[in-house]
């Protein structure tokens, strides 16, 4: 493969970058979505947003399975993180950006609720009993686990520029100089 797409120690590849920022709009648009909800719950603003809520979760679990693919690939080629501690928050930033979409998928199935997203009918829904073990992991964790998501993002951001400070510029490596 043309090496432009593929990941080297000194950067991230055309493909690594694509996926990290499309899913950066992505969560961010997703985000706004949770934040209106909270904020400005039953307004038409609320509504139009929260409407994308579920189409934005289904894309960003796609997005998430191209991208831990694509990071286990190329998991000998990838720029070194900076400290342990910057691998372990990246690892944590993975499994939520996996469990959160996932687990409200599998609530979503067990509600017996169709779901249609982008045109497509991705579950039909079912008439009967709900199905409450398949429900109970997101009715518990999926708001706290997708705020801790935020935190976390934000973390990750102020730490690429702590770093910066500190001499260890990290994000030519994230946008391909
Ligand atoms: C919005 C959600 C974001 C998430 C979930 C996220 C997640 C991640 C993850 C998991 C990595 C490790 C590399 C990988 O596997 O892709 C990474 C690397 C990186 N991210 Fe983000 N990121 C986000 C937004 C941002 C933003 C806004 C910036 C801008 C400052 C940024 C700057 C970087 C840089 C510079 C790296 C490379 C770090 C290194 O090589 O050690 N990220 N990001
Ligand atoms: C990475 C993807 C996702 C993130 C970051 C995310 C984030 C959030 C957040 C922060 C909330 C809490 C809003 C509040 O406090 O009112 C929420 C609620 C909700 N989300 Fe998601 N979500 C994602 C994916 C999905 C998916 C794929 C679905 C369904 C197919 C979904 C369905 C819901 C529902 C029904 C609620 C309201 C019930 C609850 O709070 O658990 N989400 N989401």
């Amino acid at each position: 493969m043309n090496p432009i797409y593929t990941d080297t120690p000194q950067r991230y590849g055309l493909i690594s970058r694509a996926l990290h920022w499309a899913m950066a709009l992505v969560l961010g648009w997703q985000f706004l979505t949770a934040l209106t909800h909270v904020l400005l719950e039953d307004s038409a603003l609320d509504e139009f947003m929260w409407s994308t809520h579920k189409a934005a979760g289904v894309l960003l679990m796609l997005l998430i399975l191209l991208r831990l693919g694509w990071a286990l690939h190329n998991r000998r080629q990838r720029p070194p993180s900076v400290s342990r501690a910057a691998r372990a928050g990246h690892v944590l930033l993975y499994l939520l950006m996996l469990g959160i979409p996932f687990f409200a998928l599998l609530r979503q199935y067990g509600s017996g609720r169709e779901l249609t997203v982008f045109g497509l009918q991705l579950m039909p829904g079912f008439a009967g009993e709900k199905i409450e073990w398949l429900m109970l992991p997101a009715n518990l964790f999926h708001a706290w686990a997708g705020w801790l998501l935020l935190v976390l993002i934000i973390g990750h951001v102020l730490m690429v520029f702590v770093h910066r400070r500190q001499g260890q510029d990290v994000l030519p490596r994230m946008l391909g100089k």
